[in-house]
């Protein structure tokens, strides 16, 4: 590696929740998380820029029906998916996404066309314009687990306030989720960029805007850059990826940036969570939800922050 070259970091999540159900759960999701980070660290040792790796990463947490975002997203009340993606790119300080779009595979595709464009964020008829000058395959990410999930919802007259975070084969009453996924990445050149997907809340009323295509969501500079997940409305009331990067810009190291801005959202008794790292190479994350389906690669190991469950709103490994 040259004088020049810097070592990649990778964060990724696939939202926070209430609960995982039980061991198979939370072995089953690490499984998930793991093959895209090995994936994703691959391409970056072999040179990928950030927002290539962001993007490959993303697809692939869309791909798997597991997570709420392209294939296996939520159904919202009228029984519809409406997806939502964002990309920043730190480099050129752009944020580009697509909110509330249906009928196609990976959003954050989208996202990524619209980098270049004068218009960078689009809705949906917008949106779905662009599918078609893009000459994109419709594509249907309905899967049975969602649409029992939904099923049982209608039958209960949409009561729960949200769906599961992570589909599961056995619906349960108690993993209340905030499904969302976001990747966050360090190339070797030293260029950072975050990429987040969601299906929404599930069960939400139809034109309700996510956090994922926002700057509250999603944001990156040349500094550092931001992921969060859990309920957007809440997310977007602290403005939280926007704050921490922002804390970062000023001065602040990202671990100082991420525990001021958590303890303020736990004060506000929000529900969320939260992935970033910053140009020294320091990877954080946060929550004030129960879990965070998070996982990491610092260049030497890869970790995860499935079962961590010591009382602090965050951790963090430094650059
Ligand atoms: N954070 C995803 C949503 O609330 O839509």
């Amino acid at each position: 590696m040259s004088a020049e070259r810097v070592q990649p970091k990778l964060i990724i999540h696939g939202g926070a929740g209430s609960s995982l159900k039980g061991k198979g759960g939370v072995e089953s999701v690490r499984k998930s998380l793991y093959r895209v980070i090995d994936e994703v660290y691959a391409l970056l040792r072999s040179g990928a820029t950030a927002q290539a790796a962001v993007i490959h990463g993303c697809q692939m947490l869309e791909d798997d029906p597991r997570f709420n975002a392209g294939t296996g997203s939520v159904l919202q009340s009228d029984g519809q998916i409406r997806m939502s993606a964002a990309l920043m790119d730190g480099a050129s300080q752009r944020f580009s996404g697509v909110i509330n779009v249906s009928r196609v595979q990976n959003p954050i595709t989208l996202a990524r066309a619209l980098q270049t464009s004068h218009d960078r964020v689009l809705s949906d008829h917008g949106a779905a314009e662009l599918l078609r000058e893009l000459e994109l395959p419709a594509y249907d990410p309905l899967t049975e687990i969602r649409l029992q999930e939904w099923i049982q919802e209608r039958q209960g007259n949409f009561s729960r306030e949200m769906a599961g975070v992570v589909a599961e084969r056995e619906l349960v009453e108690d993993t209340a989720g905030r499904g969302t996924i976001g990747v966050v990445v360090l190339d070797d050149q030293g260029c950072i960029a975050v990429g987040t997907s969601t299906g929404g809340k599930g069960f939400e009323r139809i034109g309700r805007v996510s956090d994922s295509a926002m700057p509250a969501g999603n944001y990156a500079t040349a500094r550092a850059a931001v992921s969060c997940t859990g309920i957007g409305e809440d997310i977007i009331d602290e403005c939280l990826a926007a704050r921490i990067v922002v804390r970062v810009d000023d001065g602040q190291p990202l671990v100082s940036a991420f525990e001021r801005s958590f303890r303020e959202a736990h004060q506000h008794q929000r529900d969320l969570g939260a992935i970033g790292l910053d140009a020294t190479g320091a990877i954080a994350w946060g929550k004030t939800s129960e879990v965070l389906l998070a996982a990491y690669h610092d260049g030497e190991k890869v970790g995860d922050t499935l079962e961590w469950d010591d009382g602090l709103l965050v951790g963090c490994l430094p650059g």
